[in-house]
């Protein structure tokens, strides 16, 4: 019904008819009660001989269509809104996972293959797409229109989205939230492409043509590099100082404290920056922190490594 804006996802249709609803229900009161006013004040103008009498009226049929009709179309909306944020936030289990961080001010997004790409992102059509995504500065918000999905991305802390693309093409991403100079500028491209498409465009390369040269590590490397394999030893090994990370991820890990967890990927981002906030049980507290060595995008590779183990 928007006609500058495509239905390119499978809730976006769903979102628009709350709106137009919403406008329609809007538009209903504002034309009644401004017609009432006008009305009202031509009739009732000084000097009409309109009848003034105003007897008492008193029918209970009257109160109850008042009462009644705003109750059901006010719960309809409602459940209705419901509905579509519900299925807004519930990510589907077979979701494709892709990871994001901002940063002022650009958006850079990491395949499960590892493959990385800035303002750019490209998926496969009618096909859940799950994003973790996290910022390296300040907050941002992840804004497809077509898509009618947004969601601030904050420092610190992962926020998920997801969303199916219905329509091959090419859609803006934006950023919804003022984050210095270059604000306006931090926009991208999401390239919906057909299934096979998109394999033969993942087996191209592991890195974006406009990843401007500069390589990144894969996460074996950086899980050498930092030390992390001198105590996460491969393997069954008992003699290991850290816990193994074979099918670590998404397990439940029994704590010190005797509470357990499951380990996703807030855990595993909290278990290298704060290595004491959550010490698995049997193990005693010795592994240093790795604040200001890695990066927000280093930890994400580090996660999709972990995860790879399993
Ligand atoms: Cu990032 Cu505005």
């Amino acid at each position: 019904m928007f006609g500058f804006l495509e239905q390119g996802s499978s809730n976006a249709a769903n979102v628009d008819l709350i709106f137009a609803i919403l406008i329609g229900i809007s538009s209903f009161l504002i034309v009644m009660i401004a017609g009432l006013i006008i009305f009202f004040a031509i009739k009732y103008r000084a000097g009409s001989n309109a009848n003034r009498d105003n007897p008492p009226i008193s029918d209970w049929r009257l109160e109850a269509t008042w009462v009644f009709v705003p109750l059901v179309v006010g719960v309809g909306v409602f459940m209705g809104a419901a509905t579509v944020f519900l299925n807004d936030t519930r990510i589907p289990d077979d979701a494709l996972e892709i990871y994001v961080v901002a940063k002022q001010w650009m958006w850079k997004t990491q395949h499960p293959e590892g493959r990385q790409e800035i303002n750019e992102l490209h998926i496969p059509v009618n096909q859940p797409i799950k994003l973790t995504m996290i910022s390296q500065d300040v907050i941002h918000s992840f804004w497809v229109p077509d898509f009618r999905v947004k969601q601030d991305v904050l420092p610190g802390r992962y926020t998920r989205l997801w969303f199916e693309p219905i329509k091959t093409g090419e859609y803006p991403l934006r950023c919804a939230e003022y984050c210095g100079v270059d604000h306006s500028l931090m926009v991208g491209t999401i390239y919906v492409m057909e299934q096979a498409e998109y394999q033969a465009w993942l087996s191209r390369g592991t890195q974006s043509d406009n990843m401007e040269g500069n390589s990144t590590a894969s996460g074996a490397e950086l899980f050498t590099s930092l030390g992390c394999s001198d105590c996460h030893r491969a393997g069954s090994d008992n003699q290991a100082v850290g816990p193994a990370l074979q099918g670590l991820f998404g397990s439940t890990v029994e704590l010190q404290s005797g509470a357990e967890i499951i380990a996703d990927e807030s855990y595993i981002r909290e278990s290298i920056l704060d290595p004491n906030a959550k010490i698995v049980s049997g193990f005693s507290s010795i592994m240093p922190t790795f604040e200001g060595q890695v990066d927000e995008e280093e930890i994400i590779t580090l996660i999709n490594y972990i995860k790879s183990l399993g």
